[in-house]
């Protein structure tokens, strides 16, 4: 069987993809899913991380390549899944693009702010690449948005996290109703240390797996 390929990639930087890749991937350890995480951006935020943490506890391979839709079916297949830390598209087309030729899911984290949330659906540039790469596909990835610095850790009925989700479904994008809450303390501050309160992390493996489930 073939591993779960899973990608965290956005229109711009700051939106929350290596700390979403470096704690799914650590959840995905946990679940004895044995990940690989690709780190694709030139920036090396996942593999800086694993190096000053002094090992996250599963590999971390630096690939900032725009040949990973070749190269990365025979990384995976020695891996149980596999976790694509992919550079913002604006910036790297060409290297997102490969990344997300091969990755079965994509996750788009995103800050439930209003300015963020139409720098990402600026000029149609991010849905039209989305839509692009999946016509490379032999079948269509499965595009998810996670909500990342939110106010609260349950999905609202109202406030901003609930009007941001209105407006990406009215785009067309399913948002995961499992988001991850803005907590300094266990997201921003662990660079460098030991990932620790992954618990939405799992919530995302887990409502992600059901999705295939149906
Ligand atoms: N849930 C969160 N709570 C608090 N800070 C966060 C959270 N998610 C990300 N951050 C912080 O936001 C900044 C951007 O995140 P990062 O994952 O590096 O984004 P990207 O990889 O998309 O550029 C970093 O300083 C990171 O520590
Ligand atoms: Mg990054």
């Amino acid at each position: 069987m073939a591993a779960d390929s899973y990608a965290f990639v956005n229109l711009k930087p700051g939106t929350g993809k290596s700390t979403s890749s470096v704690f799914f991937a650590t959840a995905l350890h946990e679940a004895g899913d044995d990940p690989l995480l690709v780190d694709a951006d030139k920036g090396k935020t996942s593999v800086r991380w694993d190096e000053l943490a002094a090992g996250l506890g599963f590999p971390v391979v630096s690939k900032p390549s725009r040949n990973l839709h070749t190269t990365l079916p025979d990384m995976a297949r020695r891996h149980g899944s596999l976790v694509c830390d992919v550079p913002q598209v604006e910036d790297h087309a060409a290297i997102a693009r490969s990344a997300l030729r091969f990755c079965d899911t994509w996750i788009l984290p995103l800050a439930p702010s209003g300015p963020e949330v139409d720098r990402m659906l600026a000029d149609d540039v991010l849905e039209e690449f989305l839509a692009d790469t999946q016509g490379l596909r032999r079948s269509p990835a499965d595009v998810v948005v996670l909500l990342n610095r939110t106010n609260t850790t349950r999905a609202t009925k109202t406030g901003p996290d609930a009007e941001v989700r209105e407006v990406l479904t009215e785009r067309g994008f399913h948002v995961l109703s499992t988001q991850v809450p803005h907590v300094d303390a266990v997201y921003r501050q662990t660079f460098g240390t030991r990932v620790r309160a992954i618990g939405p992390y799992q919530r995302v493996l887990k409502e992600i797996k059901a999705r295939r489930a149906t």
